[in-house]
This record gives structure tokens, C-alpha cells and sequence, in this order.
């Protein structure tokens, strides 16, 4: 049952087999993958049959010291027939951030920080042979949306030049840019800024900058009018909320402010004609 597609696992396997590997064990190419920050991530092994063990390891943590007393981050050994399996995860920095998936023993991390990016690799020692693959995970934070910032200036003849440079910016982390305009439609730009023209009181047509990053995407929008024109006047018609109880409370005081003159007038006429 299992044997055809290991046979076919180690024949794409043989590829890449480093001159230096111990006698028997076969390496697959490197795999990248792409972690989100504060988010989870699953390595998966490819199924491992029988097994003398598995074993998992991290990327070699940055400072020596920790590099020194560093183990490997997981090994399963088969139990007795009939137990469960021995696990032993003894690397302090995924003190309950990684778990193993059950029969698969893909390893799974939660709460992915920075500093957990390098080189991850499982390594099942079989009666055959060994195999090791490696998965290279890179960490991306989930991008928010982009703030646009607005530089315009008038350039004549009723044409105003407006500068919009859309910024996602988290560090140094590889951001692409696209314009599109109106939003939706084809790329029109791959520039983190973009200079637009526009004639003033001509219709307006927004712009928008999506962010894109290996991990996600996002969007905002900007208007040429507004950045050369300013906000639209509120319409006299459609009054706010606001404005219609301000209305109401000086009808109000009007009213009572009338009231008042009037109740006095009377009572000076009624004092000088008595
Ligand atoms: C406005 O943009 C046009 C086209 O790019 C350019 O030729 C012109 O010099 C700009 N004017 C100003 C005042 O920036
Ligand atoms: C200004 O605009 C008018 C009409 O669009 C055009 O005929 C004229 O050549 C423009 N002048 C300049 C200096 O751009
Ligand atoms: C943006 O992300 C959504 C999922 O959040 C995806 O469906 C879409 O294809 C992405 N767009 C681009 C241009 O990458």
C-alpha cells in the first residue's frame, strides 16, 4: 500500500542529495514559507510509515548561549506495540506555541514572533533510510490599511498636480504598491507614489493604493477633487441633525425672547395708562 508513493517521495527526493549527507539519507529541496505574525503556521511531514524516530528542528536561536544548550525541538519514538509514541519537546522558545498533529507528527506553531523565522526540518529515520526536508519560513505581518498622504499644488490654467503616496510601512518589510483608478479597474501605476492632474470643477475620480505583501492585501482610496478643491460644501437642502436641533433651539429662544418684549410692552403700556 505505502510503497508506491514513497518510491515516488524518493525518487523526487534523489534530486537534491548533498555530497555531504551521511551514507543513506536523502534531502528535499528547501521549501519557503511565508508565517503571519502573531498568527499560526504547519509544517507538514510527508507521510512517515514506519519509523525508528522522527525528530524536528528549529532555526539556531541567535545568541550563543541558547545555541549551546540547544536540543532538537521535537523527537517521537515509537512506544511498545499498542502504546503511544514517546514525544519529547524541550526547546524553551515554543514553550506552548508548538504541538504536533496527531499520526502526522506535522508540527504546528502558534503566536509566530520574528524572532521564529530560519530553517525548520523534520527528519524520519526509517529501517531503509533517513530523510530530511526542510521548510524556510519568512514572518509577515498582516498588512492594515494604507495611509495616503496628499501633496498638491496648482500648476495653471486651472490644472492642479496632485501627489498621493500611499505608505503600509511596517520596518523594513518588502511592500509592493498597485494605483488603480477607479478602484477596481486595471494597474495603472506600480510607483509608491502617484501624480495625478486634475482641471477643477471637473468630475472627481478616485484613486486607490493597495498594499500587497506575500501574506495579504489592502486598500484605501483618496479623491483628486477634494486634495485640489477641498471637501464639498454640506448641500443647503439636507440639513444635519446638528444644524436642525440648532435651528430649533434659536426658533425657541425667539419665540420666548418675543414672548417676553411682549408681556413687558404691555405691562409699561398698562403702568402709563392706567
Ligand atoms: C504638473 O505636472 C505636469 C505633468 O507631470 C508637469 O509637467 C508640471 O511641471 C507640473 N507642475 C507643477 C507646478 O508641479
Ligand atoms: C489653458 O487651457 C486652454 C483650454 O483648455 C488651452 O487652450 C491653453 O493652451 C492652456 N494654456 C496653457 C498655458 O496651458
Ligand atoms: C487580496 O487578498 C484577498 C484575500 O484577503 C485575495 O482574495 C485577493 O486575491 C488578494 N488580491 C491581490 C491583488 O493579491
Amino acid at each position: 500500500m505505502e510503497g508506491a508513493p514513497r518510491a515516488f517521495l524518493l525518487f523526487l527526493l534523489m534530486v537534491s542529495q548533498p555530497r555531504d549527507a551521511s551514507p543513506g539519507t536523502v534531502h528535499c529541496l528547501p521549501v519557503s514559507v511565508n508565517g503571519i505574525l502573531g498568527e499560526s503556521i504547519v509544517f507538514p511531514v510527508l507521510n512517515p510509515g514506519a519509523f525508528k524516530s522522527i525528530t524536528w528542528h528549529g532555526p539556531s536561536p541567535a545568541n550563543a548561549e541558547a545555541h549551546a544548550s540547544r536540543g532538537p525541538l521535537a523527537v517521537i519514538t515509537p512506544g511498545a506495540p499498542g502504546a503511544l509514541p514517546h514525544i519529547s519537546m524541550e526547546d524553551e522558545r515554543y514553550r506552548g506555541r508548538a504541538r504536533l498533529h496527531n499520526q502526522s507528527y506535522s508540527l504546528e506553531i502558534s503566536d509566530l514572533m520574528l524572532a521564529d523565522v530560519g530553517m525548520y526540518s523534520w527528519e524520519i529515520a526509517s529501517a531503509y533510510s533517513n530523510i530530511l526536508c526542510s521548510y524556510d519560513l519568512h514572518i509577515h505581518k498582516r498588512l492594515s490599511e494604507p495611509e495616503i498622504r496628499i501633496h498638491s499644488v496648482m500648476a495653471g490654467n486651472g490644472t492642479c498636480n496632485v501627489t498621493f503616496t500611499c505608505s503600509a510601512g511596517v520596518g523594513n518589510e518588502t511592500i509592493k504598491y498597485i494605483w488603480t483608478r477607479p478602484a477596481g479597474a486595471p494597474v495603472f501605476s506600480i510607483e509608491e507614489s502617484l501624480l495625478v492632474q486634475h482641471r477643477l470643477g471637473d468630475e472627481d475620480s478616485p484613486v486607490t493604493c493597495t498594499a500587497m505583501n506575500p501574506v495579504s492585501n489592502s486598500s484605501a482610496s483618496a479623491s483628486p477633487k477634494v486634495a485640489c478643491e477641498g471637501p464639498t460644501p454640506p448641500q443647503a437642502t439636507s440639513l444635519s441633525y446638528c444644524h436642525a436641533k440648532g435651528i430649533l433651539v434659536l426658533g425657541v429662544l425667539g419665540t420666548l425672547l418675543a414672548g417676553i418684549l411682549t408681556v413687558n410692552v404691555l405691562a409699561a403700556r398698562e403702568q402709563r395708562w392706567p
